[in-house]
């Protein structure tokens, strides 16, 4: 097993497949810059499905257990289904997803079918205006809604609802939120609005502290902790006292979890970051297409993981506000 300089083995990896996203959150990727003329990827840039089931197999030797597709949006990338399957068949772990939930409802059947175990879908208001207005692609709360559905009853569930909470943007209709997918079987889990890369006008003003959601949801319908599933758990669990299911808060601003962290991310083009706030990764399709041998591989995945001293959320402050950071539509959150 590999561990880190801060003792923290490597258990996840969460894979990019694509920098495109058919929305525009203005919170990850704002329009004003991702605009009609932005340059994304080319297809040589992106790792082949080939390049990243080998990359989990040899990832699989250093201790990942958890592996999630991400992107931009994963399900843009044509013929999915087949990376799935492929990397579902490498071996021992849980393979997941995250999703805007655009074309999930369309997908879901063949990605069950395919092996994918779960899947979280982003969403962060059920009020049509305030979605709308999020996305900035005009794009119905109901398309998604109806993603959720279908993936539970193909059997993707517990479906993972989240929800980024914006200051005076999305912030009243939490409570909203909280009471749709009570009794659902379907957990909604609010994240505090991160400063993650250099283009989403970030304040900690913006910030609705994770404190603040619980006390909002509580005063409506009773809350109490719940312990974490595993140690590391981002989100912290809580359970409506009458039984009605569960719901997570994810606060990295308020109560950093970089204690736990045990995240490796890969990139659309292949670099692999130890941290979401890292201002550089390690280009990896490079090496793996340079006639690496295997064990050259884990060796050199051993060591930048060996050497990781990332923990951005603990001593985030004015000086590590103003650095460069890898955009969240590149490594996917
Ligand atoms: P499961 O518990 O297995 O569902 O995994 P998860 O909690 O990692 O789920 P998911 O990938 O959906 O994470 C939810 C959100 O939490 C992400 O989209 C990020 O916004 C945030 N997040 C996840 N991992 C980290 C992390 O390492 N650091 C920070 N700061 N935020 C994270
Ligand atoms: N702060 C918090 N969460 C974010 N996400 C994207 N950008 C941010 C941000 N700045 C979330 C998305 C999605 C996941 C991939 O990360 O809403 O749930
Ligand atoms: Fe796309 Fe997700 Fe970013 Fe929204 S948060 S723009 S859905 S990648
Ligand atoms: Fe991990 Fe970096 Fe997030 Fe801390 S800030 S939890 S080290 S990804």
């Amino acid at each position: 097993m590999t561990s880190d300089t801060l003792h923290r083995p490597l258990r996840d990896l969460r894979i990019s497949v694509t920098d495109r996203c058919n929305f525009r959150c203005t919170y990850c990727m704002p329009e004003e810059i991702f605009s009609r003329d932005y340059q994304f990827l080319g297809r040589e840039l992106l790792l082949t499905f080939e390049e990243i089931e080998r990359l989990v197999r040899l990832s699989l030797s250093l201790g990942v257990r958890k592996v999630r597709l991400t992107g931009g949006e994963p399900l843009l990338r044509r013929d999915l289904e087949q990376l799935v399957a492929s990397v579902k068949a490498v071996g021992d772990l849980e393979l997941t997803m995250t999703t805007n939930g655009a074309l999930l409802a369309r997908k879901a059947q063949v990605l069950k079918q395919a092996g994918l175990d779960r899947i979280s879908v982003s969403l962060d208001s059920l009020d049509d205006t305030v979605f709308r207005a999020m996305n900035d692609v005009d794009f119905p709360v109901a398309k998604v809604l109806e993603g959720i559905n279908v993936a539970h009853e193909v059997g993707l569930g517990p479906v993972k609802v989240n929800a980024v909470v914006k200051r005076g943007v999305n912030e009243h209709t939490v409570v909203e939120m909280a009471r749709y997918f009570k009794d659902t079987g379907h957990i909604i889990r609010f994240i505090e609005f991160m400063d993650v890369g250099s283009s989403n006008g970030w304040r900690l003003d913006d910030v609705v502290p994770a404190a603040d959601i619980v006390t909002m949801i509580d005063a409506e319908m009773a809350l109490e902790p719940l312990d974490p599933n595993y140690p590391g758990e981002v989100a912290r669990r809580y359970r409506y006292q009458d039984g009605g299911g569960e719901i997570g808060i994810i606060a990295s601003v308020t109560q950093p979890f970089c204690g736990d962290c045990t995240r490796a991310r890969v990139s659309a083009d292949g670099a692999l970051y130890t941290c979401l706030f890292a201002s550089r990764g390690f280009d990896l399709r490079t090496l793996l297409r340079s006639g690496a041998t295997d064990q050259e591989i884990v060796e050199t995945l051993a060591a930048i993981w060996g050497a990781r001293d990332d923990r951005y959320s603990e001593i985030r402050s004015s000086e590590t506000a103003g650095l460069p950071k890898v955009e969240m539509s590149y490594i996917g959150g």
